[in-house]
């Protein structure tokens, strides 16, 4: 990773810690992007710009680095409606459609999103993409049983399927399911992939996000922009 696009993600993760406001319920995403938003929810919290703001993260990892951090976290359960996420994506598409799971995270940022008010996802410029999977795989999680079965159900969609591995084996998922990265290059209708996708049984999770991103903050060399679903496009910095 170049020391600019460390600085752009940067930039992205910390503009969107600004639309945090005391009181609310925020889902923390998972990533190298979205820990840059942590972190300042963290300083404005110890600084007293922000009261009354509880954490849920969207993985383990995040849980940990939240809570050493010192943002009060909340458990499992989503208690209520999270009032604003801020996660980041591995690809995304002039639709606000996204590829996510890069990071494996990718069942519980969609719960997450899914219970969320507002989905901010935060991108350095490079994930902007024509079409979803023009430069990056889809993740796929998958149970153990019977996995090989959905590695050829993807193989029959068009995806080349290499099963993620990590620490001498098949990596696994918070949920300790396995993830298969499918290459499908660049997809012609990812809605109707990812409803193909949600009615296999044993396939339980994806990493297409389609009309869930309700705002993009991007940052790259000519600054800091901040899109909203169906609102012109606005220059922030
Ligand atoms: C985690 O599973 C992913 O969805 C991440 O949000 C995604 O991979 C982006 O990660 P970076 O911000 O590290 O590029």
């Amino acid at each position: 990773m170049t020391e600019d696009t460390t600085r752009f993600k940067q930039e992205a993760g910390e503009y969107a810690a600004s639309l945090v406001e005391s009181g609310m319920v925020v889902g923390l995403g998972t990533g190298s992007t979205a820990i840059f938003a942590t972190r300042r929810v963290a300083a404005r919290l110890r600084a007293g710009a922000l009261r009354d703001v509880v954490g849920i993260a969207t993985s383990r990892a995040t849980d940990a680095a939240a809570r050493e951090l010192g943002i009060p976290m909340l458990t499992d359960d989503i208690p209520r409606e999270i009032d604003l996420t801020i996660d980041g994506a591995d690809e995304v598409d002039p639709a606000l459609d996204l590829i996510k799971g890069g990071g494996g995270a990718l069942l519980r940022e969609k719960i997450v999103a899914q219970a969320s008010r507002r989905e901010v996802i935060v991108v350095d410029a490079c994930k902007l993409s024509p079409r979803l999977g023009t430069h990056r795989p889809l993740p796929v999680e998958v149970l153990e049983f019977g996995w090989r079965s959905q590695a050829r159900f993807l193989e029959s969609l068009g995806g080349a399927v290499t099963p993620r591995t990590g620490d001498g084996g098949l990596y696994r998922t918070d949920q300790g399911n396995i993830i298969l990265d499918s290459q499908f290059g660049p997809i012609t209708d990812p809605a109707d992939l990812a409803g193909t996708l949600d009615a296999r049984a044993g396939l339980v999770g994806h990493g297409l996000f389609i009309g869930i991103a309700s705002d993009l903050i991007v940052a790259g060399a000519t600054g800091v922009r901040h899109l909203q679903r169906g609102v012109e496009a606005a220059t922030v910095g």
